[in-house]
């Protein structure tokens, strides 16, 4: 089991729902504190009262989206806040399915600004080695299986999905010389708001395709959790499906 201490702090994008709280109160619960970022304020502070260790979870309300440009620097003003990071998962993300005939450039370009320019960015900062603890820093990134294998109407989403998947490769070539570790892990249908923004009749046509049922946030969870800790230190560069056998 992958074990922290407090001294070693996480942000984790995407901390209000789905897999990303999953991954906060996995990580608090495992002895680290957590750096929680996302937009809505009320969910943060239900998932800081489920936390097994509430003091070590520190909620920051923030739109990635807005003013992408500056992510680095915001991040740097949360180090002088809590102090340098031992790693980052970056779990927030959007997409709807959506023809191509339908689909405008204000649309494509929200979708990029969350799924790609803003975990791009968040890269950028832990290429900073002001900005965390050196030698086994870990970054995760989920990407999604549509990156690889997609449906019709995923066009915007698995092409944001693909960019961010191929950008982490490179990135963590630039920055294994320090001893800072990049991967992803690329997702099928997990159970959270963000599957059942899609037609009812499409999520059940779906559960068809899994021998093993749809997923569950821990399923997800468990793996990005282990990429942070040190168990993984020798593992960068990768990108992990999880979609028990049923897609790729
Ligand atoms: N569920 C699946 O089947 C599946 C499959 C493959 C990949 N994924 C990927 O997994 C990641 C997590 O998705 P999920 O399924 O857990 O979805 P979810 O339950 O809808 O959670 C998405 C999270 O992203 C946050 N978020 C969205 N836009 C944001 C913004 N502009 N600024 C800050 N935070 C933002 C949301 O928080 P607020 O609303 O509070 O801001 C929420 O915490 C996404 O990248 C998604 O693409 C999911």
């Amino acid at each position: 089991m992958p074990h922290f201490s407090f001294e070693q702090r996480f942000i984790v994008t995407g901390a209000s729902h789905g897999i990303g709280k999953d991954v906060a109160l996995l990580l608090n619960e495992y002895g680290a504190s957590v750096i929680c970022i996302a937009r809505n304020l009320n969910s943060l502070s239900i998932m800081k009262d489920e936390a097994k260790h509430p003091e070590y979870i520190f909620i920051e309300q923030k739109d990635l989206s807005d003013n992408v440009g500056y992510i680095p620097k915001y991040i740097n003003e949360l180090k002088d806040k809590y102090g340098k990071f031992q790693g980052m998962a970056f779990c927030a993300g959007t997409g709807e399915v959506k023809p191509v005939r339908a689909v405008n450039l204000d649309e494509l370009r929200n979708v990029f600004e969350i799924n790609f320019f803003a975990p791009y960015m968040m890269a950028k900062a832990f290429a900073d080695k002001r900005i965390h603890n050196g030698w086994g820093t870990s970054c995760v990134f989920i990407s999604s299986v549509a990156a690889i294998r997609c449906d019709k109407g995923q066009s915007v989403y698995a092409g944001s999905k693909a960019a961010l998947s191929a950008s982490v490769k490179s990135i963590a070539r630039e920055c294994s010389s320090m001893g800072v570790r990049f991967n992803c892990v690329s997702p099928s249908a997990i159970n959270t708001r963000l599957l059942h923004t899609s037609p009812q009749e499409i999520v059940e046509k779906q559960a068809e395709l899994y021998p093993m049922g749809i997923g569950d946030v821990r399923d997800v969870s468990n793996l990005i959790v282990y990429l942070l800790s040190n168990e993984a230190k020798w593992i960068t560069s990768q990108n992990y499906i999880i979609d028990c056998g049923a897609i790729l």
